[in-house]
């Protein structure tokens, strides 16, 4: 595996490269749901490249950029494991000038994700088109978990005719059911545990539908109540062009779930 600093060495490589190349963007403290997007890289194309870069343009003020769990041995090691091929780890210096180009996520985007934290998705489309003409890549692998970072993704391809395909892929669960987050570091055990009623919510609300439960305020209720204590931030029922729905369409529907722990955000859901 040969690792990659900047850009300008990156395309130096990049122009040397025949066939398929999967690409897996992360921003580090890689964990099983990494793993599993780089494995499908690997089974699916010649070349995988990853990358490691903590975007600092997706970061909001006083959101948790300094802290941001950093484990570069460890991702490194992982990755080696994972038999990658390159492991692109820019610095902010070779990816960002001072005043720049930006990209303006849809209005569409100002809602749940991009409601709480507005600009948030400008930055990832800014970093992930930069990532994106580096690599050329031929197909690109992002979590479901993520669900809106997804799917405005793939509406910036869509939008701006760029050749690549993107590959969504299922959310990888810790054996307690807890979805994996880099920041699941944050939690303490008390709080993972709490932390737990996320998972069963989004599962008893799938299994309310597959009985023929149609109505989303129904099924809202019900995660509500599962989710009680909990600082609930958002259940949402939405369509996958993310509008509020009321009434289930089974193959159409994401069920969203945003609990607070203090500080720390857990997203979780549900594709139908
Ligand atoms: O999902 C992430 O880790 C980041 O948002 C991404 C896509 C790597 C862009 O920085």
């Amino acid at each position: 595996m040969q690792i990659i600093k900047t850009v300008e060495e990156l395309k130096n490589i990049r122009k040397t490269l025949k066939g398929t190349i999967g690409f897996v963007p992360t921003m580090g403290a890689l964990h099983d749901g990494h793993i599993s997007l780089i494995k499908k890289a690997r089974e699916e194309n010649e070349i995988v490249i990853v990358s490691i870069f903590v975007n600092p343009t997706q970061f909001l003020k006083g959101e948790d950029l300094s802290t941001y769990p950093r484990k570069e041995e460890a991702d490194i090691k992982i990755c080696q494991m994972c038999k990658v091929d390159y492991l692109f780890m820019p610095d902010i210096k070779t990816m960002y000038e001072e005043d720049e180009v930006l990209i303006k996520a849809p209005q569409n985007s100002y809602v749940l994700e991009g409601f709480t934290r507005p600009g948030h998705f400008d930055g990832v489309l800014q970093v992930v088109l930069k990532l994106f003409n580096l690599t050329q890549a031929t197909n690109a692998y992002f979590g479901k978990k993520d669900a809106q970072q997804l799917a405005l993704i793939q509406q910036m391809v869509k939008n701006l005719f760029l050749p690549i395909n993107i590959i969504p892929c299922d959310i990888v669960r810790e054996n307690s059911g807890l979805a994996m987050s880099s920041r699941n570091v944050y939690l303490s055990i008390e709080q993972k545990q709490e932390a737990l009623k996320i998972s069963k919510s989004i599962y008893m609300a799938g299994n309310l539908i597959a009985k023929g439960e149609r109505d989303a305020n129904i099924v809202k209720d019900k995660i509500y109540e599962v989710l009680a204590p909990l600082d609930i931030e958002y259940v949402k029922v939405v369509d996958k062009r993310f509008d509020e729905i009321e009434v289930i369409e089974p193959s159409n529907t994401i069920i969203l779930v945003v609990v607070r722990f203090g500080n720390v955000r857990l997203l979780d859901n549900i594709w139908m």
